[in-house]
């Protein structure tokens, strides 16, 4: 007698199904798969087209370049894994630039060479611009080998990379660290770097490192590179599009400028000043704050003037300093909030005193800080803020 259990039928269906999803999950990563069927536009050179490899693309800076790049019709490549990125921007400039070859994200991590092989072999680009790295000074001198590594390794891999595959044009985000703290002021490029009498922490040590090995590599190379020193950033997109949205756990090692609007938006009780007793005109710690417009627009400057066997370096600031009471000041009238202010001991790491001489990139690369008014960049800042209470999280 035929017998029917209802339950191995169940069983029978159930794996039926099971087989048509996973099918059905294949199908669709295969499609998303950018080697899935005819070959990419961002696999082969194009004629009169630049693809650009933004590294950290995901990231602040990163994130403001790419969307400067694909106006001016560049195509973009973004590399980041997220550890300090977000994705939420990588969609923003997805949905501004849909057309095919246009962007793509890459997620993968830099210290990987073999990833990172592959991602020079499946694709031609003629550019990088490497912004991928850690970049807090506090953070740093806790943790010097998280520095060491997601920063001169990975430069090293990446410099490897594209001496490897050909790829000639490197735009490199080096830091106003790397001059630790100098006696003379302003700094100009031949200011001398890091030595034994000038104090530096390990990330302006980790980025001074990777400079070298990329100087050294280009004696010998037809590499064109530019180094651009940035000095303090700050501000976001005009148009309100990106916005600056570190990870929460960095509250701590934060910039003066998050700190400041999480104590405008309550988040924090207030805003801590580390230091008062500093030798400057209001004993507050004066630094170069440059609007993050303008230092992109110095990437593409750079970019555009970069020439085979050429290495430019270049400090980007306005020229300025501005003391951290004056920088609060500026904070509490672009968010017209009272923040209440705390006077605390000096922080390990910081130098009493560093702004630019931007007189070489002027002359070099026609290149000058436009938005130099501190309140209106935070301002800038500032709406994006209250319109992003998650960051790129929610709303
Ligand atoms: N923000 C400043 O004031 C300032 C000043 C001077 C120099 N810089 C330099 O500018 C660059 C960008 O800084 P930012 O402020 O935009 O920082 P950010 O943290 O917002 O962006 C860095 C990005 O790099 C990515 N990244 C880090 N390690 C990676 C890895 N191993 N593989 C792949 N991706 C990785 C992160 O996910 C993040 O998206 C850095 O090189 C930094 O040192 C920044
Ligand atoms: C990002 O890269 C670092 C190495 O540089 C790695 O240790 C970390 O786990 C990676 N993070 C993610 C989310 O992949
Ligand atoms: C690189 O940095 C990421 C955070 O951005 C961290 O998770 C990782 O541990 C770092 N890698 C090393 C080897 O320290
Ligand atoms: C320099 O820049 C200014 C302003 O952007 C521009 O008007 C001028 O033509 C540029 N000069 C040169 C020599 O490119």
């Amino acid at each position: 007698m035929e017998y029917h259990d209802p339950k191995r039928k169940s069983n029978f269906v159930g794996k039926i199904l099971m087989a048509a999803a996973l099918t059905a999950v294949c199908i669709i990563m295969l499609k998303q798969s950018p080697t899935f069927g005819t070959p990419s536009q961002f696999s082969r050179h194009e004629e009169g087209v630049t693809h650009v490899l933004v590294t950290g693309g995901a990231g602040y800076i990163g994130s403001h370049a790419a969307l400067r790049l694909l106006k001016e019709s560049y195509r973009v490549t973004i590399v980041d894994n997220l550890s300090r990125g977000n994705i939420g921007a990588v969609k923003v400039l997805q949905e501004l630039f849909p057309e095919p070859g246009r962007l793509q994200f890459i997620y993968a991590d830099l210290g990987d060479a073999k990833a990172v092989n592959k991602i020079f072999s499946e694709n031609a680009f003629d550019a990088v611009i490497h912004f991928a790295a850690v970049a807090y000074v506090g953070e740093s001198t806790l943790d010097p080998l998280k520095y060491y590594h997601n920063i001169t390794s990975n430069t090293l891999v990446v410099l490897e990379a594209m001496a490897a595959h050909g790829v000639n044009t490197l735009i490199y985000s080096s830091t106003c660290a790397t001059y630790g703290e100098p006696e003379k002021m302003p700094i100009t490029e031949e200011t001398p770097q890091a030595s034994k009498l000038v104090p530096i922490n390990p990330y302006g040590k980790a980025k001074k490192m990777a400079e070298d090995i990329i100087l050294d590599f280009s004696k010998n190379s037809d590499m064109a590179v530019m180094i651009l020193r940035y000095f303090n950033v700050i501000g976001s997109d005009p148009e309100g599009r990106l916005g600056e949205a570190p990870r929460p756990e960095l509250r701590e090692h934060g910039r003066i400028s998050g700190a400041c609007f999480d104590a405008a938006r309550g988040i924090m009780p207030g805003l801590k000043v580390k230091g008062t007793d500093y030798n400057t005109h209001d004993g507050t710690c004066i630094r170069d704050y440059i609007d993050v417009t303008d230092l992109v627009d110095a990437h593409v400057k750079a970019l555009q003037k970069a020439q085979p066997s050429k290495v430019g370096i270049y400090n980007v600031g306005t020229g300025k300093g501005r003391s951290v009471k004056e920088f609060v000041e500026a904070c509490k009238k672009a968010t017209g909030v009272d923040i209440k202010v705390d006077y605390l001991p000096r922080r390990p790491g910081d130098y009493a005193e560093v702004f630019s001489d931007p007189t070489k990139i002027r002359r070099e690369l026609n290149w000058t800080a436009q938005h130099t008014d501190l309140e209106e960049s935070l301002k800038t800042a500032w709406r994006w803020q209250k319109a992003h209470r998650d960051g790129y999280g929610a709303s």
